[in-house]
């Protein structure tokens, strides 16, 4: 098996820098006994440049947005090169969560070239908001994604972690999660989206996470013939209990 890419998304928790090293030291521990993959580890800002003396090319940090742009008059934005400076490696772009704020897939778009640049690795965000009976979340991801990644070019795409969350399923507990055989037909459709707009080998090559009320409960069966290569966890990775539990069904 593939090696796992496993990003835990802390989103804005917890509340304080002593919380935040506890959960960070907890997570490599648990980490280090892991063989399966790697970890990637995204705190809210303020907390990555305190967190990043302890990574590991298993067991790294990442953002969770970044700014599109170089220029220095964006206040309260935080540069691809700031984030690199802190220790990330990743970076979460197009989050359902910050789409839901007015995020654009325009924007999404050029904050991913921005990453892709500035040698970060960016976790480009997709997923509909419903599903029907028609099936119409597929012409949703198809343009979606499309759109996403307007103007990223084949040589840089290969460098891109794609992460599938529908936004239904998002926050919820794992009985809500999307099913294994929902996943595959998903992963498929995304894959062959990707091949249609960077090529048969440079497709193949782009890693898709699921995202969505991952929890020790569904772990395994999301993985195991599903065609993804990681989760994006949010609610499971704070908690370490849950984090245990869900390496072990990994193991
Ligand atoms: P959840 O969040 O695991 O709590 O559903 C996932 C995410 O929003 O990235």
């Amino acid at each position: 098996m593939t090696k796992l890419l496993f990003v835990c998304n802390w989103k804005m928790a917890p509340e304080n820098l002593g919380a935040a090293r506890t959960l960070f030291t907890g997570t490599k521990r648990l980490a280090r006994s892991w063989r399966k993959g790697a970890v990637v580890v995204c705190p809210p800002a303020p907390f990555l440049g305190a967190l990043s003396g302890a990574t590991t090319s298993a067991f790294s940090l990442g953002a969770q947005d970044v700014s599109s742009e170089t220029a220095t008059a964006r206040t309260g934005e935080v540069s691809v090169a700031m984030l690199r400076g802190v220790g990330a490696k990743f970076v979460i772009i197009g989050h359902s969560e910050r789409r839901a704020l007015g995020e654009s897939d325009a924007l999404v778009a050029r904050k991913t070239a921005a990453a892709l640049a500035g040698g970060l690795t960016p976790i480009v965000c997709v997923g509909e908001q419903v599903r029907d009976e028609k099936g119409s979340h597929f012409a949703f991801l198809h343009e979606q994604l499309v759109a996403s990644l307007k103007g990223v070019s084949k040589s840089r795409a290969k460098n891109i972690v794609l992460a599938y969350e529908p936004v239904w399923a998002i926050g919820k507990t794992y009985q809500s999660a999307l099913d294994a055989y929902g996943l595959h037909e998903t992963t498929i459709f995304l894959r062959k989206t990707l091949i249609k707009l960077f090529g048969r080998a440079v497709g193949m090559s782009i890693r898709i996470l699921y995202g969505g009320s991952v929890e020790p409960n569904n772990v395994a069966a999301l993985t195991s013939g599903t065609g993804i290569g990681g989760f994006l966890v949010g609610h499971a990775s704070l908690d370490i209990g849950m984090l245990r539990h869900m390496f072990r069904a990994l193991s």
